[in-house]
């Protein structure tokens, strides 16, 4: 079987790598020559773990080509996937207009039956739109230089940047949206080979299939924003509530799951922040509203200044401090900077008269594009990153960072501020040797008051404790007081005013008074 993937992205060049190894003859093209071009010489132009492997087999092995001449490869092809962009609109609508040139493309380059397969993520109603378009565009042609049939499918793709090699052929579902019979033989047909290993496949409408990929990437888009409040709680709370007891715990139950519990400085990449934007508005041209998703994007706008919030309260001011960012991708094992949290806190940390020394395994060359600021060193690697900063950031994280010898980390600054927005470092060992330590959610970089306790018992926290307590509020505000007062390393606020202001004193005071 023939099969174009239209789009040579990190979707679509997965994808067509990824049917070629399963035995099909795969053209991937895409109207960007230069990527064509340098494709066509073997030279993958994204980082994806063992993508150039899986090119390079199924290139030898004569299954798989690129092409800048789509008409011809359409013409040459049964099955034509749709893996083009669908960028967001400053409203947060979906721009569906690479949708819509690839659609009368197809058309124009049709000339026998097809099945058009929409990988792209795309609102609800997409399918049914391109459908009435290429129908419309073959039925504007003069009788019979077109075909009458052909038949689209939603097939939405699900894998992940960073380990999307691995996501194409073992996926968690294959979902076919279609009525057409016809064109669900020719999927049973393509994904054979994740039949035989057993892969669950949804079969449903277009409209159930295109719901299916935007709710799911809105559901873990809340799971994040809702830990990432979790921790922003237990730093208010103090070092004895930790996030990551609290989301282990969590994620030990099972209708929660342990996945996607990981506090950190919001979600990014190409499809998250799009994507739940879209189903938010998507939802309102329904004349609903989708609250849950609202909050979700809320919440995670912010997120980051959470962490450029930690630097400043760190250095006392940004204005003229050097710090040093280690990871720039929007999550690690990808170069892929779309909507990076890391670059967001490198462009606030700028607005704020920073100077910046920056790192990345993988995404130097993107993130460059993206930062052009005389402020700005880019760093070969993370010793010379690290080199005379007040200040380090971990915007990523990439196994290596995890590694870090700290002691020579601290020894290359200037300063002594670690702020860890991946959770990566043992906050012990980070201060050890000599860091202050910021996390997210791990109480490490402040100690606050006892919040959950009112002020008298505060302020009885404090009293010495082999008193005898008065009466029997006092005996158990005491009581637990004393709980507090041991998780706390015995730390506690001497507030002999507090007890003042409701009218008490403690007994040392009383005694006093007599
Ligand atoms: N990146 C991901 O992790 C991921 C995961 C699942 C789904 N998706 C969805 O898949 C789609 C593609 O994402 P991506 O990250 O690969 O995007 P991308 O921007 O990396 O790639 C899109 C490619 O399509 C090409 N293109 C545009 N119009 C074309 C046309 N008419 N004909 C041929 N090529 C054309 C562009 O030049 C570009 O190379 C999006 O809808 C995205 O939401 C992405």
């Amino acid at each position: 079987m023939h099969i174009t993937v239209m789009g040579t992205g990190y979707v679509g060049l997965v994808v067509g790598a990824g049917l070629a190894d399963f035995g099909l003859i795969v053209t991937c093209v895409d109207i960007d020559k230069d990527k064509i071009k340098s494709l066509a010489e073997g030279k993958v132009p994204i980082y994806e773990p063992g993508l150039q492997e899986l090119v390079r087999r199924n290139v030898e092995r004569g299954r798989l080509s690129f092409s800048a001449d789509i008409k011809h490869s359409i013409q040459n092809s049964l099955v034509v996937f749709v893996a083009v962009g669908t960028d967001a609109r400053p409203d947060g609508l979906a721009d569906l207009s690479q949708i819509w040139s690839a659609a009368d493309l197809i058309a124009e380059s049709m000339e026998e039956y097809k099945v058009v397969v929409v990988k792209s993520s795309v609102p609800v109603g997409t399918a049914a739109s391109l459908n009435a378009r290429i129908r419309q565009s073959l039925s504007s042609r003069s009788p019979g230089t077109g075909p009458s049939e052909f038949d689209v499918v939603s097939n939405p793709e699900f894998l992940r940047e960073g380990s999307a090699v691995e996501d194409f052929f073992h996926p968690n579902r294959i979902v076919i949206g279609t009525a057409s019979e016809r064109a669900v033989a020719i999927a049973k047909d393509i994904y054979r080979p994740l039949y035989l290993i057993e892969t669950p496949f949804v079969f449903t409408t277009w409209e159930s299939a295109e719901l299916t990929k935007y709710a799911a990437n809105a559901f873990l888009a809340v799971k994040v924003s809702f830990v990432n409040e979790l921790a922003n709680l237990c730093d208010a709370v103090g070092p004895s509530a930790d996030v990551h007891v609290i989301a282990h715990s969590l994620g030990l139950d099972r209708r929660i799951g342990p996945k996607f519990l990981h506090p950190g400085p919001g979600f990014g990449g190409y499809c998250f922040p799009k994507d739940t934007r879209a189903l938010v508005q998507a939802a309102r041209s329904y004349g609903e509203e989708f609250r849950t998703v609202e909050a979700a994007v809320a919440v995670n706008d912010r997120q980051f200044q959470r962490v450029v919030d930690k630097v400043r309260k760190g250095l006392e001011s940004l204005e003229g401090k050097v710090v040093a960012v280690l990871g720039l991708s929007f999550k690690m094992n990808t170069d892929d900077v779309r909507e990076s949290r890391s670059l967001k806190i490198c462009e606030a940390l700028l607005a704020e008269n920073c100077s910046l020394r920056l790192f990345d395994p993988a995404a130097m060359a993107q993130a460059r594009r993206v930062l052009k600021d005389d402020r700005v060193t880019f760093c070969s690697d993370s010793d010379e990153a690290v080199e005379g900063s007040d200040a380090v950031v971990i915007g990523t994280e990439w196994n290596e960072f995890r590694n870090l010898d700290l002691r020579r980390v601290k020894e290359h600054m200037r300063g002594d501020l670690l702020v860890d927005a991946r959770n990566i470092f043992d906050i012990a060992k980070a201060k050890s040797v000599g860091f202050r330590y910021y996390g997210i959610g791990r109480g490490g970089d402040e100690q606050k008051a006892p919040a959950l306790l009112d002020p008298v018992s505060r302020a009885i926290a404090n009293a010495p404790v082999d008193e005898e307590p008065e009466s029997e509020a006092e005996r158990l505000a005491v009581a637990e007081s004393k709980v507090w007062f041991e998780r706390h390393g015995g730390q506690g606020i001497p507030h002999e005013e507090v007890l003042a202001d409701f009218g008490l004193a403690s007994k040392d005071l009383r005694k006093q008074k007599g």
